[in-house]
């Protein structure tokens, strides 16, 4: 559902959302797959530290029934019917054990990056914070610096996909964002 921006944007900005439906007839090739990942991969970071991790789980693949396992309930009734589930982590040290400051804001950059992709090649993504992070950790036994961040749900979207009526509701309800007045420091 298109933003209502008060200035023109570009379509990859005001047409993305985060829907829940999702077409689950819809497969994801592997070449899609490394586009997202190659957008995500060419983001900015501080000192081109590029602390973002990629874990890529298919419907149908017994990884993404793991990672689909550890997302929360209500998002577990409609994220497995995305094409796509990505855990995005963050490897917040560097090899000599020194803090990245900026990991997480390098990691956002990264998908938003994919997000804009993803528009571009005509699919959506919902991205999760909720889900079990050490549940996520411990299932794909990922490294002690490697911390998950968020799901993404990717796939294309579905305006008639089956929602409970909570859900569905949200589908259609206004998208809002706080008055560009209230963001301005002064
Ligand atoms: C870091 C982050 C965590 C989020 N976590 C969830 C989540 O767990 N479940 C969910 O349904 N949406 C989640 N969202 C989606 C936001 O609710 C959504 O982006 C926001 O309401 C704005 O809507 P829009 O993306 O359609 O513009 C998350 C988004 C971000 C960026």
């Amino acid at each position: 559902m298109s933003a209502n921006t008060i200035t023109p944007l570009h379509p990859l900005l005001a047409e993305r959302w985060s829907p829940r439906g999702f077409d689950v007839d819809h497969a994801i090739d592997d070449a899609t797959v490394t586009g997202l990942l190659e957008a995500a991969r060419w983001a900015p970071s501080a000192n081109n530290s590029q602390p973002w991790r990629f874990l890529p789980t298919r419907r149908g693949e017994a990884a993404f029934d793991r990672l689909a396992d550890a997302l929360s309930d209500n998002n577990r009734l409609w994220a497995p019917t995305a094409s796509l589930l990505l855990l995005l982590a963050a490897e917040t040290e560097d090899e000599r054990g020194r803090t990245r400051p900026w990991a997480l804001y390098d990691t956002g950059q990264a998908a938003a990056a994919l997000v804009l992709q993803a528009g571009h090649l005509g699919l959506h993504v919902h991205q999760m914070g909720g889900f079990d992070a050490s549940a996520v950790s411990t299932t794909f036994a990922l490294p002690e610096t490697v911390h998950p961040v968020t799901v993404l749900a990717v796939g294309r979207h579905d305006p008639a996909a089956t929602l409970p009526d909570h859900l569905a509701a949200r589908e259609t309800a206004p998208r809002t964002r706080l008055a560009m007045d209230t963001l301005i420091l002064r």
